[in-house]
């Protein structure tokens, strides 16, 4: 009795040794000591990667460990992306965000990645993105001669002037975004019209743009004009090009009004006289 005992004790002891080793082997690996709760944090072949898809997440988890290179955040509902998302995580080549409800990203949101390169944004509620979110990853990777690619597929897209950046993009010959399933969601008038043949002529921003009214502050057109900022300045003739249209056609509204006046009437009456002589003039009269 004593003898099994004393063994059964060392058994578990070895036990306890062996799982706590074995433990420890691991988390060193992995980092796996800061994998946040509903993730797991693997080492495959050097690349760590952090999966938490299809978690129901409704926020990007924070305290991601900063040695990551892969992060997998597809299937949730993960509504924004903030300037400190991903703050610490500079080391990370990938990051998948698709099938998630984001319809907002800060500008900041990838300044430090100074590695990434695969960013999948697909299947989200993306309305407008800026090019300048994009312009430090992009940069460096193309210094260091990589290939940067970044999926847009399946947001709702509106086509107005903070996103002709995109369609210039893509006629440059660019494959640095993937035109697959990017699609405008609005204007009215060229939904479902994909980014790529959008012609640089119908992005239109309103008139409201040039000189925002408080009432419109809320509006989806001024966020548009806040994040599309820094678009091609190309494109703010546009709404300019717009006003005067629509000054023009005040113009035109007034004349042909005017026309109802008498000496309007007289003008018409002395078209004939310019007419050249013969017998078509009497034919007139
Ligand atoms: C996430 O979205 C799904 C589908 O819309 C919904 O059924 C689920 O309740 C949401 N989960 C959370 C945690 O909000
Ligand atoms: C991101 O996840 C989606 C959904 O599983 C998948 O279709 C897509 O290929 C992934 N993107 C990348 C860049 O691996
Ligand atoms: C497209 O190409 C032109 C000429 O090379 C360049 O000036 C312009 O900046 C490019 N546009 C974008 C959005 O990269
Ligand atoms: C604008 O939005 C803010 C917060 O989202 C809200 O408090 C405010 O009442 C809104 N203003 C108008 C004019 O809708």
């Amino acid at each position: 009795m004593y003898v099994w005992n004393r063994l059964h004790t060392t058994a578990m002891v070895v036990q306890e040794c062996c799982f706590l080793l074995f433990s420890v082997l691991v988390l060193a690996e992995t980092d796996e000591a800061d994998c946040p709760s509903p993730c797991s944090c693997s080492d495959q072949y050097g690349e760590i990667v952090v999966s938490c898809g299809g978690q129901d997440l409704a926020r990007i988890p924070e305290h991601i460990p900063a040695s990551v290179t892969w992060l997998d955040l597809k299937y949730n509902n993960i509504t924004k992306v903030t300037s400190k998302s991903f703050k610490d995580i500079t080391e990370v080549k990938g990051i998948n965000l698709s099938h998630n409800k984001i319809r907002k990203i800060s500008a900041d949101a990838f300044k430090n990645l100074k590695h990434l390169d695969n960013l999948d944004l697909s299947q989200n509620l993306l309305k407008t993105i800026s090019y300048d979110m994009f312009k430090l990853p992009i940069d460096s990777a193309v210094k260091e001669a990589r290939h940067f690619f970044v999926d847009l597929a399946m947001n709702p897209w509106l086509c107005d002037c903070s996103l002709a950046w995109l369609t210039e993009m893509f006629r440059n010959g660019s494959h640095m975004f993937s035109s697959r399933f990017v699609t405008c969601d609005g204007p009215e008038t060229l939904k479902g019209v994909d980014v790529k043949d959008v012609s640089l002529s119908a992005f239109l921003c309103p008139i409201a743009t040039i000189a925002p009214t408080e009432e419109k502050e809320n509006s989806t057109y001024n966020s548009v004009s806040a994040e599309g900022r820094h678009t091609t300045s190309n494109f703010m003739f546009l709404p300019l090009v717009s006003f005067a249209v629509l000054i023009g056609f005040l113009v035109g509204a007034l004349i042909v009004r005017g026309c109802t006046e008498r000496h309007c009437k007289h003008r018409y009456k002395r078209i004939p006289n310019m007419l050249p002589t013969g017998p078509q003039k009497d034919g007139f009269v």
